[in-house]
């Protein structure tokens, strides 16, 4: 019998007050429970001065708190992983500075080609439900496909009904995060469903065994062109 290919997940994300820091948790756990599949969690630089933290010393809190427990990602990480589940705070409607910068520090890589065709998928906290969520998804996907990347998200028939049809959306899982609520059930459940749909589409796309039908036909149609 042929052996399973171990695939490598890389959740990375910004955080600055801690909120997609806890989606991200939860969408490693969906990406965990999927067979073969390694997963793990990094952060995006900060590029914020320390003057700013001095400021706020809760932020400052966080900021230290999130560094003792995550590492910070490098190129190599993004390049390595099999597929990724990117997560950003909504800034000012659209996604943290810090997380474009990191994807600016792709470009070596992007030229070279070596992000195209893997898959990626994403997930936000904002403040408000109007806040502009959406448009934070969707707007990161524009340099992510640039890059080549295959972008998944969470269809409406996978939200199904009640609480976690809103929870999600169809361009990734979301958290609103205003009155200082924390992730409920359904918040966790939609991104647990993204870190599972992403990792099962890279086990298929990463695959490269001889024996698969399924991995040869994308070797011989999308890996090759
Ligand atoms: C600079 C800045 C800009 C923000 N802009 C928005 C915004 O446009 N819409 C929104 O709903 N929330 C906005 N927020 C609130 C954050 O998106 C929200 O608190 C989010 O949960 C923070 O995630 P984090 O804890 O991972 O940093 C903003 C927060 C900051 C610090």
């Amino acid at each position: 019998m042929p052996t399973t290919k171990q695939q490598k997940i890389l959740v990375l994300f910004y955080s600055l007050s801690g909120h997609t820091a806890d989606m991200a948790r939860e969408v490693a756990a969906g990406a965990l429970s999927v067979a073969n599949t390694e997963v793990v969690i990094k952060r995006i630089p900060e590029i914020l001065p320390d003057s700013f933290f001095g400021d706020n010393p809760n932020l400052a809190r966080t900021r230290d708190s999130l560094h003792a427990e995550f590492a910070e990602a490098t190129r190599d990480d993004f390049v390595e992983a099999d597929g990724i589940l990117l997560g950003t705070p909504t800034h000012f409607g659209s996604f943290a500075s810090q997380v474009k910068h990191f994807i600016d520090g792709l470009t070596p890589v992007w030229l070279k080609g070596k992000l195209v065709n893997k898959p990626i998928a994403l997930f936000c906290s904002a403040g408000s439900m109007h806040g502009g969520e959406e448009v934070t998804l969707v707007s990161l996907m524009i340099p992510l496909l640039n890059l080549g990347m295959i972008p998944v998200g969470i269809p409406y028939p996978i939200q199904s009904e009640g609480p976690d049809f809103d929870a999600g959306s169809p361009y990734g899982a979301i958290f609103v995060s205003g009155h200082g609520k924390k992730p409920n059930e359904a918040d966790k459940k939609i991104a647990r469903i993204l870190g599972v749909r992403l990792a099962s589409l890279a086990s298929v796309l990463s695959c490269g065994c001889e024996h698969c039908g399924s991995c040869r036909i994308f070797a011989e149609n999308l890996g090759n062109l």
